[in-house]
């Protein structure tokens, strides 16, 4: 079936189930609340919502450890809910893309429990090892989440690899009986109406054979090994041709480290075996490959960042565009100016969205949350948090310690979305499972409601807008300055229409600069964050100007 390229004009909305609503009462987020809430997410001009896993899982990583493939857990509704959510979605003409977790399953998942018994056909769905005479695990790689990648299973008598938590085993996709268990998995969501699936480390799927040791990275060892695998592309292409290509869906795989000639071998319109990926290079313009080496803010980076998958993928290939997930903390935190919260919350709005691709919103952002900041470590839920915070540098003080968590943890980002200024800003009418961000009395989604000038209100102008504009589907991008550290000012033209993008990420005044080729004195201008407009931006200014040719 030749693809309809329908997510090419849309924008989507990720659902991190937990803390999103709760619909009853137990203060979990649920089905139930995404019901009640499907309308505002429309209201935003959201076309699809992405859900993070809503499976039955024991919740060692969040629902990224999943125990069944084919149900949805009942904390979040069950089947009956998600039917619910899916008409719902559909009856408004939006998309509903599910999280395909296929490098691993949960440990408590009937194939694990199997396999560690060796029932058969389950004996090699997993990755295992015999443990050596010298004591030595089977190789040196480290997993991403908890210490090295093997544990020792003492109902088989084997390590297992995972590559993220203990309770994470990695399946064996060198195994044709697996993959035709996620075959089986991607129909039975399809059949039932499913719009498409986001890929979780799809890249990790193929380990190199032998699974040798890794001489080359100093952390992360056994990466080279695993991500972007030697069979990685016949197995995507596998699940294309068995399945993907007999559906009206899409597909977005997540790749931790990828450059934008490598994903062309994922994406390429014409040759790719998915539709977009999520790649990580622009999430690194304050860190060096993860959050959890933070290094100062870099316009420079950002730009650089965003500009290198413009310029390769045009023509080609089709980007995703974000700015936050649920595996980040929030971008006006590190990106943004907290002081500057609303100006420079709209700034980084604007700064992704008139790209070209199709932007993802990540729950929250829309109102500009910020980091949470716990006051002991204790308080902190996600298992790499954890793990990090034990094993950061003991020589530091407790503050420092914990302002690197702020700055780097998953859970800076996944507290509850803040609805109102009443108790647990909303979100529950129980005892949140998480703890509230305590800013909620003054960043909620009422509040901004009924602030014209809110974040909110220019979330939604922003989105609008960019459906009216051609040249951000079709035109060509250039970013003019790419030098200059403190203005992100990027084009996009096509015949008739000539965007210009200005944005200010310095917390002072500065000097407007804009491309000689731009004829401001016909400009309109479409979009801005600041009243009487000069040639002086004022801190976190942003403004969209229009030529019509
Ligand atoms: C992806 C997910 C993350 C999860 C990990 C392991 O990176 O986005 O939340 O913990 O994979 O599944
Ligand atoms: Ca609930």
């Amino acid at each position: 079936m030749e693809r309809n390229r329908w997510y090419k004009d849309m924008v989507f909305y990720q659902i991190w189930p937990r803390s999103f609503k709760d619909g009853n009462g137990d203060g979990m987020g649920d089905l139930w609340g995404v019901l009640e809430k499907l309308d505002y997410i429309q209201s935003l001009g959201c076309d699809g919502i992405w859900f993070s896993p809503i499976y039955p899982s024991p919740g060692a990583d969040c629902g990224y450890d999943i125990a069944d493939y084919m149900d949805i857990a009942p904390e979040f509704g069950g089947m009956e809910a998600f039917g619910q959510v899916l008409e719902g979605c559909h009856r408004r003409g939006m998309k509903l893309l599910m999280d395909l977790v296929v490098n691993h399953t949960s440990d408590e998942h009937e194939w694990f429990q199997k396999s560690r018994r060796r029932i058969e056909p389950y004996t090699d769905y997993y990755i295992w090892r015999p443990a050596r005479p010298d004591g030595k695990l089977p190789n040196n790689w480290d997993s991403n989440f908890e210490g090295k990648a093997w544990t020792y299973d003492e109902v088989r008598g084997e390590y297992y690899l995972h590559l993220f938590a203990v309770k994470q085993p990695d399946l064996n996709m060198d195994n044709p009986l697996v993959r035709e268990e996620v075959k089986k998995i991607l129909r039975f969501w399809l059949d039932m109406g499913v719009d498409g699936f986001r890929e979780d480390v799809i890249t990790y799927i193929s380990k190199k054979e032998g699974l040798p040791n890794d001489h080359l990275f100093p952390i992360y060892k056994g990466m080279p090994h695993y991500n972007h695998g030697p069979h990685i592309h016949e197995y995507l292409a596998e699940f294309k041709r068995d399945v993907f290509d007999h559906y009206d869906c899409f597909t977005l795989a997540e790749a931790p480290l990828v450059w934008p000639k490598q994903a062309l071998k994922y994406i390429d319109e014409t040759q790719g075996q998915i539709d977009m990926m999520i790649q990580f290079q622009s999430q690194c313009a304050d860190c060096l490959f993860t959050d959890y080496l933070p290094m100062p803010f870099s316009l420079r980076r950002m730009k650089h960042a965003f500009s290198q998958w413009q310029y390769k993928l045009a023509g080609r290939a089709w980007n995703m565009l974000y700015l936050e997930n649920h595996d980040h903390p929030r971008i006006i935190s590190r990106y943004g100016s907290e002081r500057y919260w609303k100006e420079s919350g709209k700034t980084l709005a604007v700064s992704y969205l008139f790209q070209q691709g199709t932007p993802f919103l990540y729950q929250g952002q829309e109102i500009g949350m910020l980091n949470w900041q716990p006051e002991n470590a204790e308080m902190y839920e996600d298992v790499q948090t954890r793990y990090n915070y034990a094993h950061s540098n003991l020589k530091k003080t407790e503050k420092v310690r914990l302002r690197k968590m702020w700055r780097s943890s998953r859970d800076s980002a996944r507290t509850p979305v803040q609805w109102d200024d009443s108790a647990n800003a909303g979100f529950t009418t129980g005892t949140p499972w998480f703890y509230v961000n305590e800013n909620y009395r003054e960043i909620n989604v009422a509040a901004q409601e009924s602030d014209p000038d809110s974040i909110l209100h220019f979330y939604r102008k922003a989105i609008a807008l960019r459906k009216t504009l051609k040249s951000v589907r079709y035109g060509t991008y250039r970013d003019h300055f790419p030098l200059h550290s403190k203005l992100y000012v990027y084009s996009r033209e096509t015949e008739g229409e000539h965007l210009l993008v200005v944005c200010s990420f310095a917390d002072k005044p500065v000097k407007m600069k804009i491309p000689r080729s731009f004829d401001l004195a016909s400009a309109e201008l479409l979009l801005g964050n600041y009243e009487n407009n000069s040639s002086i931006l004022r801190p976190y200014e942003c403004r969209v100007y229009r030529v019509q040719q």
